[in-house]
């Protein structure tokens, strides 16, 4: 195997758990990127590693993507300079996606503008459970590879364990097709309600009657808790109904401003998954990620 993970800072953690994951497996290299800024406000990137004749596989979650974007850039322009055989991204979170559509006049369609960005500097592009709502699939605005991983049975699994008579709740229709597949996993049924955004923390939430379940645990599952709003609204709505504290399950801890402690308040306890590091992490994806970095290797591919 020729392959060399490389993680900008931020994303060591990611990177050592994968390589314990990889370890019994053909040999593999990590390398080192270093940044420093300079008082004018650039960044000095610099790399340590082996580069030659390697498939360098980049880490970086997208969590804070205008500060990230440029070092990355830096980094693996640099890698092939260093004679990387490929250059390809795992992003846990991919940023940006939410902006897939003019909704006042004279937007920017940055979902379109970041992939092309990244299609351009990158071989192929890794995520986990990206938000997909007016795009169907990323593979219609990106033009390298695109390998998608599903956090669903990590759900599934973690509910299964945790939470006794779960019903599970998508906050809106976007949530509607993975909250069917956690509760398949978790042998739980499921709701999705309704969700209307009126801006960035204003969300309404229309719930259907819920009297059958109220002998069952709400269980809220988003792939996003940016203001943490939408899943307040949610919880607000079914403690209305006289359900009993939800939790609150998401995919990518974004977490705005007070968005945590809100959600803590407002719930028996608010798991994610670590695409981005937070102290509600309690789902490792590293695994999914090495499954597909094992699935790549072994076809002697750069990872697709
Ligand atoms: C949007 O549709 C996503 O699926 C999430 O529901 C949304 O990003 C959550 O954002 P917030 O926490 O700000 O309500």
């Amino acid at each position: 195997m020729s392959m060399l993970l490389l993680p900008m800072p931020g994303n060591e953690a990611m990177v050592a758990a994968v390589a314990a994951g990889l370890a019994a497996d053909a040999p593999f290299a990590t390398g080192r990127v270093l940044t420093h800024r300079f008082p004018d406000g650039e960044t000095n990137v610099r790399l340590e590693g082996d580069f030659r004749g390697r498939d360098v596989v980049m880490f970086c979650t997208l969590a804070q993507p205008d500060p990230q974007f440029l070092p990355l850039v830096f980094a693996a322009d640099a890698a092939r300079d260093f004679g990387a055989r490929s250059v390809s991204l795992v992003a846990p979170y991919l940023a940006y996606l939410r902006q897939d559509k003019r909704f006042i006049a004279g937007d920017a369609i940055a979902s379109q503008s970041f992939a092309a960005l990244l299609s351009a500097r990158f071989d192929a592009v890794t995520t986990i459970d990206p938000h997909l709502h007016r795009i169907a699939r990323l593979a219609d605005i990106f033009t390298i590879p695109v390998t998608v991983l599903h956090s669903a049975g990590l759900f599934g699994s973690w509910i299964k364990a945790h939470v006794a008579r779960p019903l599970l709740i998508g906050p809106d229709s976007e949530s509607a097709q993975w909250v069917t597949e956690v509760a398949a996993v978790a042998g739980a049924p499921h709701v999705v309600l309704n969700k209307q955004r009126h801006g960035e923390r204003d969300v309404s939430i229309a719930v259907p009657d819920l009297a059958r379940w109220h002998d069952h645990v709400p269980v809220l599952i988003d792939d996003i808790i940016a203001t943490g709003h939408t899943l307040l609204a949610a919880a607000a709505q079914l403690r209305a109904q006289g359900l009993a504290k939800p939790w609150c399950l998401a995919v990518h801890a974004l977490f705005a401003e007070d968005a945590h402690a809100k959600l803590l308040a407002a719930s028996d306890g608010v798991k994610t998954t670590d695409t981005i590091a937070h102290a509600s992490n309690a789902l490792a994806v590293a695994p999914l990620i090495v499954a597909a970095l094992r699935a790549s290797s072994s076809m002697g591919k750069p990872l697709t």
